[in-house]
């Protein structure tokens, strides 16, 4: 995700230092090139070692050290970095940007960088709290710089309450979302996903191999581009992504009514979700009992359930109503039949047996259909790309539209 791209590392000298380790390994995870500058307090709670070897980068420290470039350092970071992480910024630091004081290499470049730059502070609770502290933090938001706010908890002073720095995997997602391109703004797009499930008695119910990742990556990428997003999800193991509205449902009727609520109100419906076909006529207010049947079998009447995608693309107007097809042979026939008789601006057609496709992993192949027959097959990829894969064409859609 940050391939390619500059991440300044500025450590000031706090105890949570020690999370910055944790902080510069996660951006190399994330194949980012990480430089990263302390104070000289800050190389006093962790060594400079650490995180050049974590970094695989020298860790600049002294203004008026050797320099390791040709160059005037403050200035040849400041001009490199995409993006200025403070992790863990202190009062002090906080403090001098806020105030123009630059006498140090950290504050130095802080100064002369024109990139986003983001603050994670950590500090005691009562310093966090002080008014003074407050007011620098006011002035430079309003200057355009960010804030990662602080947890709250026991924090190394042993006092309880804010001033905890954010977890690293919090701080990495922000710098991420810094990047995402936010081009799906103003746009309500109601995802479903997962499975729906259809009750026989108060024990049973029959269902189907969807674990909602397809969707939820659809919902979150969504998100990420700026969209108002509703979930509209079947029971799943899945944490929903930050920032999404969830509604979760159990049988395809309750996922029916789920989507009509938001159907009037959005520009896009993508159907990920499996939903069954079908649901037993009766549900048994008891538990159906092993002799309950004739002849050792238990027959079981199924009625259809309406088809939520059909539906709402027969009556979608300007909507833009994506579908998928989950198929086990003559995938592109079926797809087609699909996309036709639901009226979908495009389908995603998925060959479930396919090893890396459809249910359950981390990973879809799949080749999209759209309108006027056009075919595309992708390689496998994972289903945040997938996702990626589908928003573009939604977002193609809705600007040829307008
Ligand atoms: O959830 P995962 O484990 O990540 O797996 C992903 C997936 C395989 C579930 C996903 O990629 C997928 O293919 N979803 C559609 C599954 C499905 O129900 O396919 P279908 O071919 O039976 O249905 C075609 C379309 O009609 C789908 O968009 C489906 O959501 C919709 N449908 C189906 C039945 C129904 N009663 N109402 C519907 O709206």
């Amino acid at each position: 995700m940050l391939k390619n791209k500059n991440v300044i590392v500025g450590v000031s000298g706090g105890i949570a230092a020690y999370k910055a380790a944790d902080l510069v390994s996660r951006l190399k995870k994330q194949h980012a090139n990480v430089d990263v500058i302390m104070t000289e307090n800050a190389a006093k709670f962790i060594s400079p070692l650490t995180f050049q070897t974590l970094a695989i980068n020298p860790v600049y420290v002294d203004m008026f050290a050797e320099p390791k470039h040709f160059d005037v350092e403050h200035i040849s970071l400041a001009k490199k970095a995409d993006v200025f992480i403070i992790a863990p910024a202190t009062a002090n630091i906080i403090g001098k940007i806020a105030n123009g004081i630059a006498d140090d290499l950290l504050t130095t470049t802080i100064m002369a960088t024109t990139s986003k730059v983001i603050f994670a502070p950590a500090m005691n609770t009562n310093m966090y709290l002080n008014p003074i502290v407050q007011k620098n933090m006011s002035y430079l938001k309003e200057l355009g710089y960010e804030f990662i706010e602080p947890g709250t908890g026991l924090l190394a002073c042993q006092d309880y309450g804010p001033g905890r720095m954010a977890e690293p995997a919090d701080i990495v997602e922000h710098i991420i979302q810094s990047f995402v391109k936010k081009d799906l703004e103003g746009k309500k797009i109601v995802v479903t996903a997962g499975p729906t499930i259809e009750p026989l008695d108060p024990v049973r119910y029959v269902t189907n191999h969807s674990s909602g990742k397809m969707g939820y990556s659809i919902a979150k990428v969504a998100k990420d581009r700026g969209a108002e997003v509703v979930l509209i999800t079947g029971p799943t193991h899945l944490e929903p992504p930050k920032g999404v509205r969830v509604v979760r449902v159990n049988t395809t009727l309750d996922m029916f009514d789920a989507v009509e609520k938001e159907f009037d109100s959005c520009q896009v419906l993508i159907k990920a979700a499996a939903p069954l076909d079908f649901r037993p006529d009766k549900v048994s207010d008891v538990k159906i009992k092993k002799d309950d049947g004739e002849n050792d079998q238990l027959n079981i009447r199924y009625i259809k359930n309406p088809d939520i995608a059909e539906y709402f693309g027969r009556i979608k107007e300007d909507r833009i109503v994506v579908g998928f097809a989950a198929e086990t042979d003559n995938l592109i026939d079926y797809a087609k039949k699909k996309l036709k008789k639901k009226n979908l601006d495009f389908i995603v057609a998925n060959n479930i047996l396919k090893e890396g496709a459809g249910f359950k992993g981390d990973t879809n192949i799949v080749t999209i259909i759209d309108k006027d027959e056009n075919i595309i097959d992708y390689p496998v990829m994972d289903k945040d790309k997938v996702a990626q894969l589908i928003l573009d064409k939604v977002k193609y859609i809705l600007d040829t539209k307008s």
